[in-house]
């Protein structure tokens, strides 16, 4: 009863640890060729390095006992000769596991930059104090197809991530798809990436940017490619000229800060709105997109994401319930 007791346990311990390893914002859990080369050499490392820790330790309290025993015995002196011979199997296998090391990243590394050079999707990806701004390169015109906070990626195919920051130094980072790269203001680093494995990911910025960086989170979407240009195309299309009096307090009151296409709002300090209710989130991840999440976000966005550069904008019910549904319908 007790060792039944104890394997259920054991299994549940070993359940809970296991799950850790799986869900949309793992790198053990891979979605994409970059993220997949990564823990394969993740996994080699932890065996080489872990093989030595074994050996190192295992040595270290084999001699602990060794002394142990002979307590009160001379030491050396008849095992001078035992470490001549050991020593050059030490060092060799310490060259060995170093140049098995440095030849897996020097692989795994040229496997990373393999798709450089070749077609990929042009993305450009902007932190700003505390979301993302995204930009897709519009097929048809050739210009620009401004979203945020939400990445969608087609299945299979590479995509160029271009990756700069607005103000201090963020981390772009989907573990599910690839490694980690910094956005530093004034540069410019490229990372591709070549999702296949269909589903939502969570990615989060990975450098801290102040005090809302555990809330700049990206969605990121990984869809077949017929699926991805129908998205693409939705984006690329501006609102039809709105009437009403939603759009009419929103412009006054918000559109100095945000854009909606096709409407009189064409700020760039904050997010593009125009297809705003299609997104998963609001907020860069902070919450579910519903009307009662967007009205509280609009009456108080100091008290759900302290410091954000959005203010509290002061809206008469009515008003503020205009602009919530003229929102809400921006699909
Ligand atoms: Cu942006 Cu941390």
């Amino acid at each position: 009863m007790v060792r039944a007791g104890a394997v259920k346990r054991a299994t549940l311990v070993a359940g809970v640890l296991l799950a850790g390893c799986t869900g949309t914002q793992s790198a053990l859990d891979p979605g994409g060729n970059q993220a997949t080369t990564l823990l394969w050499l993740l996994g080699l490392m932890l065996w080489v390095c872990g093989a030595v820790y074994a050996l190192v330790v295992g040595g270290l309290i084999w001699a602990l006992w060794r002394s142990w025993r002979r307590k009160g015995a001379a030491i050396g002196g008849p095992t001078d000769a035992r470490w001549e011979r050991a020593l050059p199997v030490a060092a060799g296998a310490i060259v060995i596991a170093l140049t098995v090391l440095v030849t897996a990243s020097f692989f795994a590394d040229r496997a990373l930059f393999a798709t450089r050079g070749g077609p990929a999707l042009e993305v450009r990806v902007t932190g700003h104090q505390w979301w993302w701004r995204i930009q897709y390169r519009d097929p048809a015109g050739g210009g620009w197809i401004e979203t945020a906070n939400e990445l969608h990626l087609p299945q299979g195919r590479t995509v160029r991530l271009v990756l700069g920051a607005a103000d201090v130094i963020h981390s772009f980072w989907v573990p599910n798809v690839a490694g980690k790269l910094d956005m530093i203001p004034g540069r410019t680093n490229v990372l591709d990436v070549t999702a296949r494995k269909l589903g939502w990911y969570r990615g989060q910025c990975a450098e801290f940017c102040g005090t809302q960086h555990a809330h700049m989170a990206l969605d990121v979407k990984v869809e077949p490619p017929e699926a991805f240009r129908a998205w693409l195309a939705a984006q690329a299309i501006a609102v039809v000229p709105p009437a009403g009096r939603g759009a009419a307090v929103f412009a006054g009151a918000c559109g100095s800060c945000h854009t909606i296409r096709g409407s009189a709002a064409a700020g760039r300090a904050g997010p593009d709105l125009t297809h705003v209710a299609a997104r998963r989130s609001l907020a860069a991840g902070t919450l579910a997109t519903t009307r009662g999440n967007l009205q509280g976000w609009i009456a108080q966005p100091q008290a759900i994401k302290p410091g954000t550069s959005m203010p509290a904008v002061p809206l008469a019910p009515a008003d503020a319930d205009a602009v919530a549904s003229y929102l809400m319908d921006l699909r």
